[in-house]
């Protein structure tokens, strides 16, 4: 195979056989398809799309890449969710080890950051001595005794997808609805999960700036698993803006460390209650949303979810006192306040603007090969609707150096909207039937 024909094939808008398709993903592991080549396809697959058969070749062939999952000594349903990216999106963090404590396992392969988004696994390895990377034994290992596990792709699961990833991430190739299904399932698929709920973010901090394409990656996304044998649920939820009131990796494990204690802002409590009642009705905990509602409820309020996040965390090598004294997590030297231009509704915070701030402050990559400060990003004064005074902070940028605060003060300040009356916002926007 020529990489050179594959590529001028998709940028003319051809259609790739499976064939094709496995052996540019195994070209592409093994050398033989160079990164600037792969780039290229990648960039002529956003632009020309990639029709059903495609997108299931190419799910499959990256889900070849590695191992399947059995986890047949987890006797429990297991249950996974995964997020089509956000920004201040760390419900994962609170939401595993909850459902865990509920019943249900969560065995979870996350990512890291994206663009202007965040990563799970970026947020939890701001906890000092966390490891994301555990062999399959470990992570049956882990779920077995603390009922979830939140680990990275490695070389064992879905190695092309955290290669493609990071390639897309650095290529402006992330926003194609057939490379996100594709992404987001082989690794899912690898697992061996009995179910899947889906967040699909819609607005500016999403890849799908809106309702009519998060629908069309939802639907994709739920026909392309439903197709490979995965029972799944996927809602659209508002990503307008910053999920909570944190951007950033160890401000978003605080918070979600806040949630687990009964605490923590209302939208970013009331995602880990919707998405974790999905979570254990797919499980068959329960037939029905509000019982296990309650359940979820009632694992915050007897601290149980809380216990077994810190399980969890103990279990990956992590410092599981972060669990009660979250000053534990790495903290920024320079906290620069955002002050508000003027006194009124604060009517929008725009999580695209945002989400490249907190990058800029060293939260995110720019680069493949960027580390990322766990200490840096944004803490958030005021929820959209709320009213602010003139030259209160709307919000604080937190960074290692002076320096990179001047150089986004400008950006952040642009991004928040003072107005008469905020739009009425909805958290969940729509909800699709396995
Ligand atoms: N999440 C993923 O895992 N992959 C994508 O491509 C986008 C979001």
């Amino acid at each position: 195979m020529n990489p050179v024909e594959l590529i001028i094939k998709k940028r003319d808008g051809g259609r790739l056989s499976g064939a094709e398709l496995e052996e540019l993903v195994q070209g592409y592991l093994a050398g033989r398809v160079a990164e600037y080549q792969m780039s290229a396809w990648l960039m002529a697959a956003l632009l020309r799309g990639l029709d059903e058969s495609e997108t299931v070749a190419l799910t499959r062939a990256m889900l070849a890449s590695g191992r399947q999952l059995k986890l047949e000594r987890v006797r429990v349903r297991k249950i996974d969710k995964h997020s089509t990216g956000g920004v201040g999106d760390k419900v994962s963090l609170c939401l595993a080890p909850l459902v865990a404590a509920c019943g249900v396992a969560v065995p979870m392969i996350a990512g890291r950051g994206l663009g202007h988004t965040g990563g799970t696994l970026d947020k939890l390895e701001a906890i000092p001595g966390y490891r994301v990377r555990l062999d399959a034994a470990a992570f049956e290992r882990v779920l077995k005794s603390a009922g979830a596990s939140i680990i990275g792709q490695s070389n064992a699961i879905a190695p092309a997808d955290r290669r493609l990833y990071a390639l897309r991430d650095v290529t402006g190739t992330v926003e194609s609805v057939p490379l996100i299904v594709a992404s987001i399932l082989s690794k899912k698929l690898a697992t061996g999960s009995d179910g899947l709920v889906l967040d699909v973010k819609a607005g500016r901090g999403a890849f799908m700036p809106n309702l009519a394409r998060a629908r069309e990656l939802a639907r994709a996304l739920v026909r392309t698993a439903r197709n490979a044998g995965l029972r799944t649920t996927a809602l659209i939820t508002d990503m307008s803006a910053p999920l909570g009131r944190t951007v950033g990796n160890a401000l978003e494990t605080r918070e979600a460390i806040e949630v687990l204690h009964g605490s923590g802002p209302a939208d970013t409590r009331e995602l880990t209650l919707v998405l974790g009642a999905e979570m254990l009705v797919l499980g068959g905990r329960t037939r029905s949303l509000r019982t296990a509602r309650a359940l979820l409820e009632r694992a915050l309020a007897d601290g149980s979810g809380l216990e077994r996040f810190a399980r969890m965390v103990r279990a990956h090598g992590g410092d599981a006192r972060v669990a009660d004294d979250p000053a534990r997590l790495p903290r920024a030297r320079v906290r620069v306040p955002v002050p508000a231009a003027r006194t009124g509704t604060l009517t929008a915070a725009d999580a695209w603007e945002l989400g490249w701030v907190s990058v800029g402050l060293g939260a995110g990559r720019t680069r493949a090969e960027d580390a990322v400060d766990p200490a840096a990003g944004i803490e958030l004064c005021h929820a959209v609707g709320e009213r602010v005074e003139r030259g209160e902070p709307l919000a604080f940028l937190c960074a290692s150096k002076r320096s990179l605060v001047e150089r986004n003060l400008a950006r952040a300040t642009a991004a928040f909207r003072i107005g008469a009356r905020a739009p009425r916002a909805r958290l969940v926007l729509e909800r699709l039937e396995r």
